[in-house]
């Protein structure tokens, strides 16, 4: 067989490839791919529906059947260029042993960890009746989704993932988790190197299941200042990305780390390797594609709000991200997670907007 014959196959392969991976491998796909952050939830009554049968929100992540409908509603009603598992950050802490509840309109409840004593008393691995449900979905969303349309799995960064367990609920500024690792660095640093290991094999299980790719959900990085920021966020991520490309070589991986700097982003490219960083909505887009846009692919950033208001602010604001980042690695999203209140017709409107129909 002739190498001419190779090539083009190779070539074709990349071709067919979701563009979506396309963009996470450094190449500039023929359209923007498009995905939203918190894309299943509240603002489809489709997905309420469901979660109305359900009764409670871990009902859906812990039984397969409900995770991967919820997961495929976004795709059959819109056709994004990707899903993403249906599940919580918060899994793993519950998976190690923290009781977990959601309150509705309230958020996260978890029992506080909040001493080396309590850490210890928790699992030193995830608990496989719970994980393997998850990644039971996994596979099944995979298997389930056309071949165009890449699947995320994710996880919390540990630093954001311990800011709930230490304080057992989100707060304002996270000062419960910033006093922890100034009190008891010893008890703060098991932590972080417990969600780090359990992270990493969470993640890998995800790839081996059929995740073409992950994001690390970094939400509370931007509480903390450069040294910690580096410390905590950069520091953990750089070890998970090292942990699971030792298992899942090419592993591909988007990290958030959501109100970080762009000295802060940049130094997070460099010291992890991830493919990708999610831009929240206060990115300065022409800065950051000059400091970033030749190593990794960017992606985001509309604000969330502009997504509800909708009209001609929406249309002016896409307009501006897809011409800051044309001919570059870009994967369209929001800068966070889509809210509840969101028209579903503005949805539409973006995407067809960016799509250009
Ligand atoms: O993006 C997706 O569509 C995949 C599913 C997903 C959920 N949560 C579903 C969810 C993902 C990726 C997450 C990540 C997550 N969860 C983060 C990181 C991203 C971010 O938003 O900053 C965080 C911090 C959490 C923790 C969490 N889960 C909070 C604070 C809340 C309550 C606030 C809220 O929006 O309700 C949740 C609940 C949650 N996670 C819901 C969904 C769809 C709503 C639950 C419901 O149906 O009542």
């Amino acid at each position: 067989e002739s190498a001419g014959m190779e090539s083009a196959r190779a070539e074709a392969s990349v071709k067919n490839e979701p563009i979506l991976l396309q963009a996470l491998d450094g190449r500039v796909p023929n359209r923007t791919p498009i995905w939203m952050m918190r894309q299943a939830g509240r603002y489809l009554p489709e997905y309420r529906a469901v979660r109305e049968k359900a009764g409670d929100f871990l009902t859906l992540c812990y039984t397969p059947d409900l995770a991967v409908e919820v997961t495929l509603q976004p795709i059959r009603r819109f056709g994004f260029d990707a899903a993403i598992l249906f599940s919580d950050i918060l899994v793993v802490p519950h998976a190690l042993g923290c009781p977990l509840t959601f309150e509705a309109g309230e958020g996260p409840r978890l029992v506080p960890v909040t001493t080396s004593a309590e850490l210890a008393a928790l699992r030193e691995e995830l608990d496989p009746d719970k994980i393997d449900r998850v990644l039971e979905a996994v596979s099944r969303i995979r298997a389930e989704l056309p071949k165009e349309t890449a699947l995320l799995g994710f996880c919390g960064a540990p630093w954001t993932v311990a800011t709930y367990m230490i304080a057992g609920r989100g707060t304002p500024d996270q000062a419960p988790a910033r006093l922890a690792s100034l009190r008891d660095p010893a008890f703060f640093t098991a932590l972080i190197d417990r969600l780090v290991e359990t992270s990493a094999r969470y993640l890998v299980g995800q790839l081996k299941a059929g995740a073409d790719a992950v994001q690390i959900f970094d939400s509370w990085a931007g509480v903390l200042d450069p040294t910690s920021f580096r410390r905590w966020s950069i520091e953990p991520i750089r070890r998970i990305v090292s942990l699971v490309r030792a298992e899942v070589p090419g592993a591909r991986i988007i990290a958030f780390p959501k109100g970080a700097t762009l000295p802060g982003l940049t130094a997070m490219v460099q010291a992890t390797g991830v493919n990708a960083v999610g831009l929240d909505w206060t990115a300065d887009r022409p800065a950051t594609r000059y400091a970033l846009g030749a190593k990794c692919a960017l992606q985001g950033n509309l604000d969330p709000l502009t997504l509800i208001a909708g009209g001609r602010a929406l249309d002016a604001s896409i307009d501006a991200i897809l011409a800051d980042f044309r001919g570059a690695s870009h994967v369209f999203n929001l800068g966070h997670g889509i809210r509840p209140e969101t028209p579903i017709v503005h949805v539409e409107q973006m995407i067809a907007r960016i799509r250009g129909v």
